[in-house]
């Protein structure tokens, strides 16, 4: 049972009519509040400073149809809606339940005696529709999580049995570089060694055709060339070896508990798993600032960041920016992802943090991305926040307490 008095708003433009509502209302809730506006301008004036329990609304106001105010579902406005009119049609009547109305009546003067019980009813009916929104809300919720888990058991299982078979031919590969760079030392000493014997050698025949022969496999440079290559895949194979790595600890379980990590570092980790997907469509403008360490779940911060990376990068055609920084602000730390891709329209805005809910075309996106990483963050006691710009860009933020979430 509502305890808290009852905010009934009557958006009618008959001033008689108005008087009867209100008194058959008074007559069921004698405590209610009512207030009255005669027009869609005072109705919008209205709403916009407080929010009725339930609107009773003439079909017609001075100032054109007050159809076209209705939510497209009952189930997503945030109050009920009764329709009056004076006239009644079925069509009518039809349209506005299906623009969300919760109920439709035609005005007499027994049905506004009665108008109190048919808010009463109308109330009941809403609270149901509420309790059936908010349950449809935690299904889907809940699939989302399982879907995510499966998701991201199977690219770790993934990851890790492509780790495991990288890391092994990695091994050797590596220890191979590093002899081979011992031997080619060796051999750059010997030769030099043999050259000097042979500029003392007497025999001048001998002495040409070994100048020849250098000259002609052009010894000087594949002296210098054969270093450089060598220590240049020493290089490649430890980059290799830190994407297995990454890999590696990215697929590990996530029940583990909160630790303190540097999240500059785990970033930097997640970077080598998704820089192949925006090297082709951005720079990267990477500014990681001095931040504490913070209590969390590292992996899980790293996969909500790896899902703004991706959607950074899907939202930029042709070439664009991400920027990626840290800093800290008081006691929190805060990861911000800026691209300069296609932005978000205002009526995306109240969708995209939604499970399943994608502009992506089929196959490139399940719209869990954000669902997930919102999870992610709240679960820390942070925040994930965003502002976008349609053509210029979008920035998110994940907010996260140093200190981890209070109990
Ligand atoms: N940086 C961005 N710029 C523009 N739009 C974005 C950006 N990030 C998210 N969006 C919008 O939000 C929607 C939902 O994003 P979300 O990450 O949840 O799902 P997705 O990227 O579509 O699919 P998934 O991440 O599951 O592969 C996207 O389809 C896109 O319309
Ligand atoms: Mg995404």
């Amino acid at each position: 049972m509502n305890m808290l008095p009852l905010d009934i708003l009557i958006a009618e433009d008959d001033p008689g009519h108005a008087a009867a509502i209100r008194r058959s209302i008074e007559k069921t809730y004698p405590n209610a509040i009512i207030s009255v506006v005669m027009s869609i301008k005072a109705y919008r004036e209205h709403i916009a400073v407080t929010i009725p329990t339930i609107v009773i609304m003439d079909l017609n106001l001075s100032d054109g149809s007050s159809i076209d105010l209705l939510a497209a579902s009952a189930g997503e406005a945030a109050f009920p809606t009764i329709i009056m009119t004076s006239f009644g049609s079925e069509q009518v009547a039809v349209e506005a339940i299906k623009r969300g109305a919760l109920d439709y009546m035609v005005k007499s003067p027994e049905v506004f005696a009665s108008i109190g019980v048919a808010v009463a009813g109308a109330l009941r009916e809403w609270q149901l529709l509420q309790d059936k929104r908010r349950m449809e809300l935690q299904l889907k919720e809940s699939q989302a999580r399982i879907i995510q888990q499966e998701k991201m058991a199977s690219i770790g299982q993934l990851a890790a049995g492509v780790a495991h078979e990288i890391n092994n031919p990695m091994g050797y590969i590596t220890s191979n570089l590093n002899s081979l760079w011992k031997y080619a030392e060796k051999l750059a000493q010997f030769i030099e060694i043999q050259e000097q014997a042979i500029e003392k050698c007497s025999d001048e025949d001998t002495k040409k055709s070994i100048a020849d022969l250098k000259r002609q496999i052009k010894l000087a440079f594949v002296m210098k060339d054969f270093r450089e290559l060598i220590a240049e895949s020493l290089e490649g194979s430890k980059r290799v070896s830190k994407i297995v790595q990454d890999l590696k600890s990215f697929s590990r379980a996530e029940g583990n508990d909160a630790i303190s990590a540097d999240l500059n570092e785990c970033i930097q980790s997640t970077l080598n798993v998704v820089r192949n997907e925006i090297k082709y469509v951005a720079e990267l403008d990477l500014s990681l600032g001095d931040i504490p360490l913070v209590v969390c779940r590292p992996q899980q911060i790293s996969q909500v960041v790896m899902n703004l990376l991706v959607n950074a990068a899907h939202s930029i055609s042709g070439k664009g920016l991400i920027s990626l920084a840290t800093t800290q602000v008081d006691h929190t730390v805060e990861i911000s992802v800026a691209d300069t891709g296609c932005g978000i329209s205002p009526e995306n805005m109240e969708k995209i943090f939604e499970p399943f809910f994608t502009t992506k075309e089929a196959g490139k996106g399940t719209g869990l991305g954000l669902a997930i990483s919102s999870d992610i963050v709240r679960k820390h006691g942070g925040e994930l926040l965003v502002k976008s710009e349609v053509g210029k860009g979008t920035t998110f933020i994940v907010r996260l307490p140093v200190e981890g979430k209070r109990q």
